[in-house]
């Protein structure tokens, strides 16, 4: 007759499961010694009974026990058998009830998630990014070529190893020519650090900035993502205010009297969501203020390569390279899913953003680093970017077109004079509401306007991407969103 062990037992192995039989005996019979149903020192059934019992072959069994044996779960007592190791110390409190494990809940505490993800969730119908390149229009020959070349290179001189934390040599030095000759940033390779994209480098910007009590000052709408990353390190968050020309310095300078602010999180040449750029009488009143209390501004420069109304704006790390960590980003000039960002700072703000990294994850993907490499010094990177300059202004000039054909009146905005997006205003929070709710049925998703805001009565809108859909998708989407107001 079988015991109450063996019947639990029994009804917990099932051949049909992927985990080989002999697996799921060498699981149970642990978990059953973790959970106090089986103690130490007590007797398991003998091959030939548990095998009869479970209906199983008995070299499975023998397999099993021969496994525990060797682990130091169970040991072997000679001709009477095989019992739970005596070594093992009998379980602290109650004895967990059976399938309680089974549940894979967390017993320990954390810290939950918003209720909210930060990133649109995968889904069906239309996605309105908010200004995502279009990822068909890499030449994926240009990428497995430059992949290829790495991989070789990297191999033969056995360079895919545990690496420097602020990146592979080769990309940080192709990088810091970039930003020399074409955004006047005065740097070497010594003030570069590759990051995992822009977001990537906020969160190590936060890490390196905010102690406890700090605060960060952000514009009334913009990033959430960089917000949360800021919050996440423990900063206070100060919204000011945002108008046509950028950020209010006045603002932040009240912001500044009463706070201690370690950093100012602006995006001055498109600025987050709104697309406007920072003027440059501001720019200069906001790097006065950095000196004057001591903070740092960060310069999410997310999408510099697409300026459509003049050349690209100098950041400001070109004229105050001592008061910005600037970030940058291969995810819209390239693809996001490449994950290469970069920091540019002062050489003591890199090694320590490097301490950081050896915290964090190591290092980069060298092999990705090196293919990026590549695809700078070749050129290549400069002949795509041109190539989709052409393209996404094109679409941009399309997608306001079909923007007056199809909602008109109903939607104001004003042609953004650079990067992958629009910011649209509606006559009325009420109409926005209506899109919002009805948005899942019209088969359309897209960030919510109040995923923007850092305080409540900021203005809402709708910040809706036209680099990644053409004109005949753009306006499928644009139609759909209509319909909504009709
Ligand atoms: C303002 C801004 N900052 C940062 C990011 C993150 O980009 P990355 O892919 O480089 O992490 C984005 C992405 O859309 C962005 O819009």
């Amino acid at each position: 007759m079988l015991r109450p062990w063996q019947i639990s037992l029994s009804q917990r192995i099932d051949a049909a499961r992927s985990e080989p039989v002999y697996m799921q005996i060498i699981q149970a019979v642990i978990r059953d010694i973790e959970s106090g149903r089986l103690t130490s020192g007590s007797y398991l059934p003998s091959s030939r009974e548990l095998a009869a019992g479970l209906g199983v072959n008995r070299k499975t069994v023998v397999l099993a026990y021969e496994d525990l044996i060797a682990q130091g779960w169970l040991s072997s007592a000679g001709t009477r058998g095989t019992m739970v190791s005596t070594a093992l110390p009998d379980p602290a409190g109650t004895v967990a009830p059976e399938g309680s494990e089974a549940s894979g809940q967390a017993e320990y505490r954390f810290i939950p998630g918003p209720e909210h993800p930060l990133a649109l969730p995968e889904g069906r119908g239309v996605k309105l990014d908010e200004g995502a390149p279009d990822g068909r229009l890499f030449p994926v020959e240009l990428l497995s070529r430059a992949y290829r070349g790495a991989a070789q290179r990297l191999t033969r001189a056995n360079g895919l190893q545990y690496r420097d934390p602020r990146g592979a040599p080769a990309l940080r030095k192709s990088v810091a020519a970039m930003l020399k000759s074409q955004r006047g940033l005065p740097v070497t390779a010594d003030n570069i650090c590759i990051t995992r994209g822009s977001q990537n480098s906020i969160f190590l910007a936060a890490s390196l900035l905010i102690r406890p009590g700090d605060a960060v000052i952000v514009e009334e709408l913009t990033y959430e993502p960089a917000v949360a990353a800021f919050a996440a390190r423990g900063a206070k968050i100060v919204p000011v205010g945002l108008d046509h020309d950028g950020i209010c310095l006045e603002d932040v300078e009240a912001a500044c009297r009463r706070n201690r602010v370690a950093a100012v999180f602006v995006t001055p040449h498109h600025q987050f969501p709104t697309t406007v750029a920072l003027r440059p009488e501001r720019r200069l009143r906001l790097l006065d203020l950095a000196r004057q209390f001591g903070f740092a501004v960060i310069e999410d420069d997310y999408d510099h390569e697409f300026h459509f109304a003049s050349q690209p704006l100098l950041p400001m790390a070109a004229y105050a390279p001592g008061r910005v960590i600037y970030a940058g980003s291969l995810s819209k000039l390239l693809l996001p899913a490449l994950r290469i960002g970069y920091i540019a700072a002062p050489v003591e703000v890199i090694e320590a953003l490097a301490h950081i990294v050896s915290l964090v994850d190591g290092m980069g993907n060298t092999l990705t680093e090196h293919a990026a490499a590549e695809l700078i010094d070749s050129g290549e990177l400069s002949r795509h970017a041109r190539k989709v300059r052409q393209i996404y202004a094109g679409r941009r000039t399309a997608f306001a077109q079909v923007l007056d054909d199809t909602l008109g009146d109903r939607v104001k905005y004003e042609m953004p004079p650079g990067g992958l997006a629009f910011w649209l205003r509606f006559a009325s929070d009420e109409i926005l509401d209506r899109i919002e709710a009805g948005a899942a049925g019209a088969g359309l998703r897209f960030a919510s306007s109040r995923s923007f805001q850092t305080r409540a009565d900021a203005p809402r809108g709708l910040r809706i991407g036209f680099a990644s859909l053409d004109e005949r998708e753009a306006r499928g989407a644009l139609e759909a969103l209509r319909q909504l107001l009709d």
